[in-house]
């Protein structure tokens, strides 16, 4: 297994090309199940999810060419992925692929409003909490489908085709918005769903989903309309920058003090999130390009975060902010509001010399002068990062075990950082 080692105390300077948003390319590719017509999206990250994704939706019959060539033979930023589901060969999306990947129970909506049915594993709990799966179902039975528990499956069937309705979430779910819509766009008459996630990532998948002919109101609001059409055709559509790519770049050098250009970053995907950093004494200010992020040599102010749904702080920088204020210059609370365990970073950041102590869902961080390199293993993508923020201001070397979590949602994460002056590196196992 892959690691990376960290030698802190170096500032970054240059600039870094913000990538396409993971958890768009997540729901547009699913989305591709929608349409027997090519679905092309362009600006795709390469990262590991990406690739698992591809192989899960080839299962159910989607050919994918990435600028003519297959899957795996080219990388990089910027990439141009043709989805093209003409037939949809399989509706079942097993145990060994959605235990892998929580997104991918998000095909459950599109296979359902396409085929009538689908089988879909139940993607069970994972490192930040249990994660039910309670408000996509309500959601899509709201629909007309009919669902059953079996073994550890979803099955659901609409045999005469879902038929809009009125979905009122009781809490707001980004997933559970994207499988509703989904499943809406292609049903009979209105479906409303009240409470929707307003994230930009949903606004984006709604975006692509109008290129594709469906008819949304109201999106990036909580009530969303749409108006079910018989059928979507092929489209072509741009993924958003990754906000919170954008934003741990903006953590990592407020961190390390410095002068980066984020290049692609869009200040509007995450205002609550530069409102804090300027509040902690990060200057960014927007360019023609993206925005521009430095401290230089002026202390970091402790600041309070509480993480909620868009436009609040999000809780996918929660970590990474943490990381950030173990070197404020007093006292910060940090509290997780959406997951209830999302706190697995505590411990890690504590071997390199954080002072953290944990009350019911808020983090007491007490900045200290000094971190100091050590072993450190992370349990999800966003607790790893806040690692490598965290040992970029660690004095030695600090060893990040377990990076697959950091390639799941990271794209070149070591030379991203390297080119700007971080000492880091990969050790392949
Ligand atoms: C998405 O997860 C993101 N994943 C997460 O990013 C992100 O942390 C999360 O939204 C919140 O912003 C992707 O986009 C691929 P939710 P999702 O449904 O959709 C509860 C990352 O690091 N809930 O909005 O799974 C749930 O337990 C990942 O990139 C129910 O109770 O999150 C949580 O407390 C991690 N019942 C809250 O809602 C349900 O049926 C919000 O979860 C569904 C969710």
């Amino acid at each position: 297994m892959d690691r990376i080692r960290i030698s802190g105390g170096h500032e970054l300077n240059g600039e870094i090309q913000i990538s396409g948003a993971k958890n768009a390319t997540l729901p547009l590719m699913i989305a591709s199940l929608l349409s027997d017509e090519t679905l092309t999206l362009r600006n795709m990250p390469s990262l590991a999810d990406v690739n698992l994704l591809s192989r899960i939706l080839g299962n159910h019959g989607v050919d994918m060419a990435v600028d003519g060539k297959r899957p795996g033979s080219s990388g990089g930023c910027g990439d141009t992925v043709h989805l093209t589901a003409r037939t949809i060969v399989d509706t079942t999306a097993p145990y060994e692929f959605v235990s892998r990947m929580r997104a991918s129970f998000w095909v459950l909506g599109p296979l359902l409003a396409r085929c009538g049915e689908a089988k879909v594993s139940l993607p069970g709990g994972c490192a930040i909490g249990t994660r039910p799966v309670d408000l996509h179902i309500s959601g899509l039975e709201a629909l007309g489908a009919e669902i059953e528990l079996e073994d550890g499956y979803v099955v659901a069937s609409a045999k005469k085709g879902l038929q809009g309705g009125r979905v009122v979430f009781p809490k707001v779910s980004v997933g559970a918005t994207h499988n509703v819509l989904m499943a809406a766009v292609l049903a009979r008459g209105e479906t409303i769903i009240e409470n929707a996630a307003c994230e930009p990532e949903v606004t984006d998948l709604a975006q692509c989903l109008s290129a594709m002919g469906a008819r949304i109101e109201g999106v990036g609001t909580p009530t969303i309309h749409i108006q079910g059409v018989d059928k979507l055709h092929g489209a072509t559509h741009s993924v958003l920058p990754d906000r919170i790519e954008t934003g741990t770049y903006a953590m990592a050098v407020a961190m390390t003090g410095g002068d980066v250009e984020l290049v692609g970053a869009r200040e509007d995907l995450f205002e609550a999130a530069t409102d804090i950093l300027r509040q902690a004494g990060v200057s960014i200010t927007p360019t023609n390009r993206g925005l521009r992020v430095q401290r230089n040599g002026s202390a970091l102010a402790p600041v309070n975060v509480s993480t909620a749904p868009f436009p609040g702080f999000p809780t996918d920088l929660q970590a990474q902010f943490m990381a950030l204020m173990t070197k404020a210059g007093g006292t910060s609370n940090i509290t997780e509001t959406i997951f209830e365990n999302r706190f697995m970073h505590v411990q890690e950041l504590a071997r390199l010399g954080a002072e953290i102590e944990l009350d019911g869902d808020t983090a007491i961080v007490t900045g200290v002068d000094s971190l100091n390199g050590a072993q450190v293993m992370a349990t999800d993508l966003r607790a790893s990062v806040s690692l490598v923020i965290a040992g970029l201001a660690a004095e030695g070397d600090t060893i990040i075990n377990r990076v697959y979590h950091l390639d799941r949602g990271f794209e070149r994460i070591e030379s991203k950082l390297g080119n700007c002056g971080a000492d880091i590196e990969r050790l392949s196992s």
